[in-house]
């Protein structure tokens, strides 16, 4: 790859800034982890893919893999001091080093233009709270008619794609950080609010129950595969993120437990969501199998009506958009931020020229995500519009493939040895053993197994 051949500028060459200690690694790691995924994403797969099932699956995944994971890619990058290219660069230049590093490099990039597309529908739904249109936004047919009319669609994917960008010309990357520490308390005690109201109403029980009790009946394989693509989304893994946020985090920090701290946040603020979502189904529509298999619309269709039939609704519906619109925020700068790092450092382009690339690609893919309710809803790719389409892509096959890639460099190139030396430099690595265990055996295998499950399902050779 071009990287390799140019050398790139060294990505350590400037002074590398680092988080404060544990509290801002973890404040700054939760920041960028929870967003959309855990709002919008979560509560539609688990409403889909089983409920309580969903969530016992998601669960144990987190625990295992994830925590793997999570601690490899961080101590990759605090070993290294360098973002995922630079990393993988790190310990060897030949072409499977150059694929893992670009493989983890590119996801964010096309994660973030059709995160942006919804950034863009929140927008316009806080933009509506704001003007009063409470009622008319508990309506049906709202939300499929406003994605349908593409020149609306768009021009919201439009502001929201500016304000991202806007924000890393500016290089606030600090104020962002700031934001991201009072927004998000205020979005934890606006969703136990919000969450509270929803499991009380007539016929919410039965939601509630659906979300957290386990039932058999509703697990099949795919429950795994898309709690597995969800798991990766939601904690913002093996998509060079966590790389480049272990090359700011000084020594002295405990990678383990700042693991478990942002684990227990994001998985906090998931379930949260879920309790806003799933019950308020059940109470407003019964829990009928065609709003449950709702997806990506699911947030924008049942919480307006939970807040249509409240006290204060107009009120709670522009805080809560206000608060899912800064934690989309938040999330899509960093997904931005860590392409525009990747283009200043392996390209060499100014910090300029490297927005203006991202922000190209934003438009491209971004525009094609958000016009395929509308003029675009012709254009299926696998039968999926291309927003699905995108999200399987990142999701259920280039994820897989790049956590794979992460693996095999600590179990083949880096050895786990030299990992527990990294994780041991601040505190005893307590999870040690099974830490190596899962990444020599159990994640490849599995990684394998739901890699060509999602790639099966899809060319419809099995159906899950
Ligand atoms: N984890 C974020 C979410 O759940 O919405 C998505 C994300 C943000 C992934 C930032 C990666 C990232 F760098």
């Amino acid at each position: 790859m071009k990287a390799e051949k140019s050398g790139g500028r060294p990505p350590n060459a400037k002074p590398r800034s680092s988080f404060s200690g544990r509290l801002g690694y973890v404040l700054a790691v939760a920041g960028s982890a929870v967003g959309l995924g855990n709002i919008w994403r979560f509560p539609y797969l688990a409403a889909k893919y089983g409920g309580g099932i969903f969530l016992l699956v998601y669960l144990i995944l987190m625990l295992t893999f994830g925590y793997a994971l999570i601690v490899s890619e961080t101590a990759l990058g605090r070993m290294t001091k360098r973002s995922p290219v630079g990393a993988f660069h790190a310990f060897g230049r030949g072409r499977a080093f150059s694929f893992g590093g670009w493989m983890n490099a590119i996801i964010p990039m096309v994660i973030v233009s059709y995160y942006c597309a919804i950034g863009g529908w929140v927008t316009k739904y806080l933009f509506e709270y704001l003007r009063g249109s409470t009622a008319t936004l508990a309506n049906d047919n709202y939300f499929p008619d406003f994605i349908a009319e593409s020149a609306s669609a768009e021009f919201w994917f439009v502001l929201f794609s500016l304000a991202v960008l806007v924000v890393l010309l500016a290089g606030v990357k600090q104020g962002v950080e700031r934001v991201s520490k009072v927004m998000m308390p205020l979005l934890v005690l606006l969703a136990i609010f919000v969450a509270g109201y929803a499991v009380t109403r007539p016929g919410a029980m039965e939601g509630v129950k659906y979300l957290l009790i386990p039932n058999l009946e509703n697990f099949s394989w795919m429950t795994v595969v898309a709690a597995m693509g969800q798991m990766f989304y939601s904690l913002s893994i093996a998509m060079g993120i966590l790389y480049t946020y272990g090359s700011y985090m000084k020594k002295e920090v405990d990678i383990e437990k700042s693991t478990y701290q942002v684990g227990i946040f994001d998985t906090g603020i998931a379930i949260l969501a879920g309790l806003m979502i799933i019950p308020a189904v059940f109470a407003f529509s019964g829990g009928a199998p065609e709003t449950l298999n709702a997806g990506p619309s699911l947030m924008f269709i049942t919480i307006p009506k939970v807040f249509a039939s409240m006290g204060f609704g107009t009120g709670a519906g522009l805080m809560f958009f206000l608060l899912v619109f800064m934690a989309a925020l938040t999330s899509a700068i960093s997904l931005a931020e860590s392409g525009v790092s990747t283009f200043e450092d392996q390209l060499g382009l100014s910090r300029t020229k490297a927005i203006l690339l991202m922000g190209a690609i934003i438009l491209l893919l971004g525009s094609a995500s958000s016009m395929g309710f509308g003029v675009l809803s012709g254009l299926t790719l696998l039968g999926m519009t291309v927003l699905d389409f995108l999200d399987f892509l990142a999701n259920s096959l280039m994820m897989p493939v790049a956590a794979l890639a992460t693996c095999l460099l600590v179990t083949r190139v880096v050895g786990l040895d030299k990992i527990a030396q990294e994780v041991e430099q601040s505190s005893a690595f307590r999870g040690k053993r099974l830490y190596g265990f899962f990444m020599k055996y159990l994640a490849p295998v599995f990684i394998l197994v739901v890699l060509l499950s999602s790639i099966a399902n899809v060319l419809g050779w099995i159906s899950m």
